[in-house]
């Protein structure tokens, strides 16, 4: 989607994305790359990471580094904005991408899974936030983007966890924007990609043995990065910084929010049909 109030920008900013070892990120890590910035990409696993650095230097960037971190462990969070001052000086912008998803029932989830999704998602992101504002608002400006999803707005059936803490993402994203009001070129943003095609849904938690695919209308990774990307120096007037990366959201959250009777009946054959098979990963 056509950000019209974004800036030019110019190259070497110094990019921190997170989850940048695959999809959404690793998107975002080639796009700010190929822009000519400073990459610093930041995930749990360093080899799949160093692949992606390879092919930042080959798309342009300025220098590309990796941090490896947990961003569901603080202390890690702590140590990767560290190491971003000691070789930058500075942090231009924080694209937060990481995250993890779940399947199954509400009743049928297992704690550790619950755990690890609102771990990951919701309390990774206040990790984040709680170490990368207090510096932006030292510098008096900078951009952090966090990615949500449509379903921090919506209700699905069998993926509690996950929409519980994008819901929480959504919530401390509008926090952040209300406590940051002050500082015009401190900026707080909130992404909703919808379905976007990515190693996501392999690699998913399944408490029900299931098999899922995103579900259709996607669009690619690359889309939701233009968008992500988009933020970072946008001069998008108040203090409402909540962008949905596809228009079929709209009319997902138009059902959702306009006839609630026939979106609790429809969502959950629909979403089957659409996302989700139940049955072993080896069928
Ligand atoms: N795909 C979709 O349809 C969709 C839709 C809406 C929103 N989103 C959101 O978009 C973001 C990116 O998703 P994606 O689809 O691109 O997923 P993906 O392809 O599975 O990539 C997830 C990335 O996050 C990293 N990661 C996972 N847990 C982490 C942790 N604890 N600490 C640090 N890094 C971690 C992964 O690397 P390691 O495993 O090496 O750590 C990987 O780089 C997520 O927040 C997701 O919720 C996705």
């Amino acid at each position: 989607m056509i950000n019209l109030f974004s800036e030019r920008r110019r190259p070497g900013l110094v990019v921190v994305v997170t989850g940048a070892s695959s999809g959404i990120g690793e998107a975002t890590a080639l796009r700010a790359a190929h822009e000519g910035h400073h990459v610093v990409l930041v995930a749990r696993h360093e080899d799949t990471l160093a692949a992606v650095a390879d092919e930042c230097r080959t798309a342009g960037a300025a220098s590309a580094e990796v941090v490896t971190a947990d961003v569901a462990v603080d202390d890690d969070v702590a140590a990767m904005v560290e190491r971003v001052l000691e070789v930058h000086g500075r942090i231009d912008a924080v694209l937060h991408c990481a995250g993890v998803v779940s399947y199954g029932r509400t009743e049928d989830t297992s704690a550790d899974d619950f755990a690890q999704v609102v771990g990951t998602n919701l309390l990774g992101t206040a990790s984040v936030a709680r170490h990368v504002v207090p510096v932006l608002r030292r510098q008096k400006r900078g951009d952090l983007v966090i990615v949500g999803s449509l379903l921090g707005h919506i209700a699905v059936p069998e993926m509690t966890p996950y929409v519980v803490s994008k819901w929480g993402v959504r919530a401390l994203a509008r926090q952040l924007q209300v406590e940051n009001i002050d500082l015009r070129d401190v900026r707080i943003s909130h992404v909703s990609p919808g379905s976007v095609d990515t190693p996501i849904y392999d690699s998913a938690l399944d408490d029900a043995g299931g098999v899922n695919t995103p579900p259709p209308p996607t669009i690619s990774p690359e889309r939701v990065a233009r968008v992500v990307l988009g933020q970072v120096g946008s001069r998008r007037p108040g203090a409402v910084r909540d962008v949905q990366t596809a228009l079929t959201n709209y009319g997902v959250l138009a059902v959702f929010r306009g006839a609630p009777w026939a979106y609790d009946r429809l969502v959950g054959p629909v979403f089957e049909i659409a996302s989700r098979r139940t049955g072993s990963r080896d069928e």
